[in-house]
């Protein structure tokens, strides 16, 4: 990561920010996904959700969210990610994942699910979920369904339903 990049936890005043840059990074199509719908139930930011800034200026944020799997808490979603388009590459998006990651096992999270490339994600540890394993209320594209666990056999303890759970902010 360029050195003048330095990362810290997201406040409601990066928030408009944060929308401007998914708009130069996903469009506008990005809220018909399934996730979107997952997290329209939730405050914009949760204390996991991660910034990267430049001199000031956003480079790239995640968005962590609490979710219930099959009712049970301890699970996050992750995403968006989005990286500032002309600082791609740069190794930003890799060092919000780790540190996210890291974050989240601190704060004693067992297991994380997003909908995503697993051609970047795998890097990180991630996997594809098992067949029919997590439904996220509509459709995704199971080879982009993917999951990492965080404590030891954290799968065995969540199938089904993955929902927002506002009370988990
Ligand atoms: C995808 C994204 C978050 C990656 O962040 P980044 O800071 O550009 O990437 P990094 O510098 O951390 O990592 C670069 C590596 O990831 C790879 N990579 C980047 N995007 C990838 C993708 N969609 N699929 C597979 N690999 C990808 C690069 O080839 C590079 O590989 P290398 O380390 O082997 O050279 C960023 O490019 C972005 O914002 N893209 C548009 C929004 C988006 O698609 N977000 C969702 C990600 S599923």
């Amino acid at each position: 990561m360029p050195p003048a990049v330095t990362m810290r936890s997201v406040t409601a005043a990066d928030i408009p920010a944060i929308e401007a840059l998914h708009d130069r990074a996903f469009g506008p199509g990005r809220y018909a996904r399934t996730a979107y719908h997952i997290r329209d139930g939730l405050p914009s930011f949760s204390p996991l959700c991660q910034l990267a800034e430049r001199e000031g200026v956003l480079a790239a944020a995640l968005r962590m969210a609490p979710v219930t799997i099959g009712g049970r808490a301890g699970a996050q979603l992750l995403g968006p990610l989005a990286v500032e388009p002309p600082l791609k590459g740069l190794g930003i998006g890799k060092a919000l994942v780790v540190d996210a990651l890291a974050a989240a096992r601190q704060a004693g999270v067992q297991i994380i699910v997003l909908v995503g490339d697993l051609p970047y994600y795998e890097r990180f540890g991630f996997t594809v979920a098992p067949p029919s394993r997590f439904d996220l209320g509509g459709p995704v594209n199971p080879a982009r369904l993917l999951f990492i666990e965080l404590v030891p056999n954290a799968l065995s303890q969540f199938r089904g339903l993955v929902a927002a759970e506002p009370a988990l902010q």
